[in-house]
C-alpha cells in the first residue's frame, strides 16, 4: 500500500493498537485538557514514535506510567500541523501525554447558549474526519490504522457528554462518563459532542439524542430507523457496531451528517418535519459497512468511502421507498456529477476517481467526483454484472476486508480475482481502470431516467408557457420534486414571476432547509430583494457547507452581491465550525 501522505507517523514500525483518554472540559476557557495513554506495538523495535498533532500545547510524556520521556515537536505546517516525536525504547508499551488543545482547534466548536435550540446550556462538538482528530488527540491520524479506546470524560454537571462508543442515556450527576469502543476504528472517527442532551430509544438497537426542544421532533423524525438498519443487513450482512444512534447537533453542525460509530452525528436541518430527508440517515447507517469496517487506506481513494455509500444508501432506499423514488436521487445526483465536470473541466486531474492530495489539504477531495463519480462506477458495474452477482461481491467484500484498509489497486485487485476472473470481454464492458484513474465521465456510465422528474420537467415547461404557477399540479409532489423544480426553473425570472412563485408555493416559508436553499439560490440569481432578508437569516443561523458554499459563490459573482456576502459573513463567520469558515474565507481571497 502507498504511504499516507496526510500524517507524519510510523505504524508501519509502531503502532497504537488501543488508547486510554481522560478528557476534561473547560467551557470557560475553550478547550480541553487531556491526557491519553496509547498502548503500542512496537513492531521494528524503534527509537522513535511519531504522532501527528496540531495547535496542541504538549505538557509532559511518560513511557510505562513511570519514565519521563524525551520529545521533540516538527516545523508547524499548513493543515498537516506538527510532527510530535517521542522517544521510547524497543520494550515500550504505553506512552501517556499530557496536553492541551487551543482554544482555536480545527476539530472543535464551542458555542455559547444562544447559539443553542435551548439557550440556557453551551454545547460541543467534534469533527475529525478528515485530518483534524490530531488537533484534540495526540495520534496516528491516518485511516489506515486502527485502534479501540476507551475514555473517561468529565463535564459540567448538568451537561451530557457522548462519544463514537457505548453511550449512556441519562445524565451522570457528577458529570463524569465512560466509554468503550471495543472495535478498532480509525482515528477519523473518533468523536464528542457535550451539551444538554435527552435520549429517546426507538428501538433495541436505534435511539435519539438531541437537545430537549428538539427530542420530540427528531424521534418522529427518525421512527423508521430501525427498518433501515434491517434492510441494510438484509443487503450486506450484519451491522457489526451494536447501537445505532443519531445525534441532533445545534445548526453550525458544518456537515449533514458524520458517521460517527455507534453515533451518527447530523444537521438538525434533516428535520423537515414530514420524513422526507431521512436518506441522508441511510447514508450516514451505510457508512458502519462502508468505510468504518472497509475503510479507505489514504484520502487519495475518499471514494471508496463515499462512492460505496451512497452506491449503498441508495439500495437501502430502494427497499423502504421503492424505484421511483430512488430515479430521482439517482438523477439529482447525476445533475451534481454534471455540474462538477463542468466546473472543474473534464480534463482535470481532480475528476479522476483516484486523487492526487500530496502537498493539498484532503479537505480539497470532498467533491462530487468521490461521491456520485464513485456511485456510477459501481452502477456500471451492477448492471454489467446483475443483481445478484453485485450483491454477493459485496457482501463478500465487507466480509472479507471488514476491520482492514482498502485502496483503489487492491479493489482493482479483487474485482479482477472475484468478478471478472478471466472474463476480459467483462473487464471491457466496464473499463474500471478508466473510471478511477482518467479524467471526465466514461461513456458507458449508465443513464436513469425519473419518470417522476420528467413529469416535474412538463409542469415547468407548462410553467414556462403563461409564466403562472396557478395552473400546475403539484399535489403529490415530495420534496426531491421540488427541488428538482426550483433548481431547473429556467434563467432571468423577473420579480413578478419570482413573487408569483412564491405566493403560490411559499417557499420563504418552508421548514425544509433543502427547499429553502434551492429557492434562496434562486433568490440570489434573479436579484429578488424581497427575500434577501431571509437569506441573511440562513447564512446566520445554518452552517452547513453544503448550502453555505453556493450562497455565497452566487452572491459573489456579481458586484453588489459581492459586498453583501462579505457585510453577511462578517457577521456569521462566528457562528460556522472552522470546516465552513475554512472554505468560505477561500471565496474571498
Ligand atoms: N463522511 C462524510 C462527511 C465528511 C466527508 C466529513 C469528508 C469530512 C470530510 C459524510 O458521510 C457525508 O458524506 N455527509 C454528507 C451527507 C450525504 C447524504 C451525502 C453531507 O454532509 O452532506
Ligand atoms: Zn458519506
Amino acid at each position: 500500500m502507498q504511504p499516507d501522505v496526510h500524517s507524519f507517523s510510523n505504524p508501519h514500525e509502531v503502532t497504537i493498537t488501543h488508547s486510554q483518554f481522560d478528557l476534561q472540559l473547560d467551557f470557560d476557557n475553550k478547550l480541553i485538557i487531556g491526557k491519553v495513554t496509547h498502548h503500542i506495538e512496537n513492531i521494528a523495535s524503534v527509537n522513535k514514535l511519531r504522532l501527528d498533532i496540531r495547535d496542541l500545547k504538549i505538557k509532559q510524556i511518560e513511557l510505562d506510567y513511570k519514565k519521563t520521556a524525551f520529545f521533540n515537536l516538527g516545523d508547524e505546517k499548513p493543515w498537516m500541523g506538527q510532527c510530535l516525536e517521542i522517544d521510547i525504547e524497543p520494550g515500550t508499551r504505553f506512552v501517556t501525554i499530557y496536553y492541551e488543545t487551543s482554544p482555536n482547534a480545527a476539530a472543535l466548536q464551542w458555542l455559547s447558549p444562544r447559539q443553542t435550540s435551548g439557550g440556557v446550556s453551551p454545547f460541543m462538538f467534534t469533527q475529525s474526519e478528515a485530518i483534524l482528530a490530531r488537533t484534540w488527540i495526540p495520534c496516528q491520524d491516518s485511516p489506515s490504522v486502527r485502534f479501540t479506546y476507551s475514555a473517561t470524560v468529565c463535564v459540567p454537571a448538568n451537561l451530557m457528554a457522548v462519544m463514537s462508543a457505548s453511550n449512556s442515556i441519562e445524565k451522570a450527576s457528577d458529570g463524569i462518563y465512560h466509554f468503550e469502543m471495543k472495535q478498532p476504528i480509525p482515528s477519523y472517527l473518533l468523536a464528542l459532542a457535550v451539551g444538554d442532551l435527552n435520549y429517546v430509544s426507538l428501538s433495541e438497537r436505534t435511539g435519539v439524542y438531541a437537545e430537549p426542544e428538539l427530542i420530540e421532533k427528531a424521534a418522529w423524525e427518525f421512527i423508521d430507523i430501525d427498518k433501515m438498519v434491517s434492510a441494510a443487513e438484509e443487503l450486506y450482512g450484519p451491522y457489526r457496531w451494536g447501537q445505532f444512534d443519531v445525534l441532533v447537533l445545534p445548526p453550525s453542525f458544518p456537515f449533514g451528517g458524520m458517521e460517527n460509530p455507534c453515533l451518527t452525528f447530523a444537521t438538525p436541518t434533516i428535520l423537515a418535519g414530514d420524513r422526507s430527508l431521512v436518506s441522508l440517515i441511510a447514508h450516514e447507517l451505510a457508512h458502519s459497512w462502508s468505510g468504518n469496517l472497509v475503510t479507505n487506506a489514504t484520502w487519495n481513494d475518499f471514494w471508496l468511502n463515499e462512492g460505496f455509500t451512497v452506491y449503498f444508501e441508495r439500495r437501502i432506499m430502494e427497499k423502504i421507498e421503492g424505484d421511483s423514488y430512488v430515479n430521482m436521487l439517482i438523477q439529482t445526483g447525476y445533475q451534481d456529477l454534471q455540474n462538477t465536470l463542468n466546473e472543474f473541466g473534464y480534463q482535470n486531474q481532480d475528476t479522476c476517481l483516484k486523487l492526487k492530495l500530496k502537498d493539498r489539504d484532503p479537505d480539497e477531495g470532498v467533491t462530487q467526483i468521490a461521491y456520485e463519480k464513485g456511485f456510477f462506477l459501481l452502477l456500471t458495474i451492477e448492471k454489467a454484472i446483475g443483481r445478484v452477482q453485485m450483491d454477493a461481491f459485496l457482501k463478500d467484500y465487507f466480509e472479507i476486508f471488514a476491520f482492514q484498509s482498502m485502496d483503489s489497486e487492491k479493489f482493482l485487485d479483487y474485482l479482477r480475482s472475484n468478478v471478472f476472473k478471466d472474463d476480459a470481454n467483462l473487464e471491457n464492458t466496464i473499463t474500471p481502470e478508466q473510471w478511477i484513474y482518467l479524467p471526465g465521465l466514461p461513456a458507458n456510465c449508465p443513464l436513469v431516467h425519473s419518470e417522476r422528474f420528467e413529469k416535474v420537467d412538463e409542469a415547468i415547461r407548462i410553467f414556462t408557457l403563461s409564466w403562472n404557477p396557478v395552473y400546475l399540479d403539484t399535489t403529490s409532489w415530495t420534496t426531491y420534486e421540488w427541488l428538482h423544480f426550483i433548481r431547473n426553473l429556467p434563467f432571468g425570472m423577473n420579480y413578478s414571476v419570482m413573487n408569483a412563485l412564491d405566493l403560490a408555493y411559499a417557499f420563504m416559508q418552508s421548514g425544509n432547509a433543502e427547499i429553502l436553499c434551492a429557492w434562496l439560490l434562486q433568490v440570489i440569481m434573479n436579484k429578488y430583494e424581497p427575500a434577501y432578508y431571509k437569506l441573511e437569516i440562513f447564512l446566520q443561523t445554518i452552517g452547513r457547507r453544503k448550502f453555505l458554499m453556493p450562497l455565497y459563490k452566487a452572491l459573489i459573482r456579481t458586484e453588489t452581491g459581492k459586498s453583501l456576502a462579505q457585510a453577511i459573513y462578517k457577521k456569521a463567520r462566528p457562528n460556522y465550525h472552522y470546516v465552513s469558515s475554512a472554505s468560505i474565507d477561500a471565496l474571498f481571497v
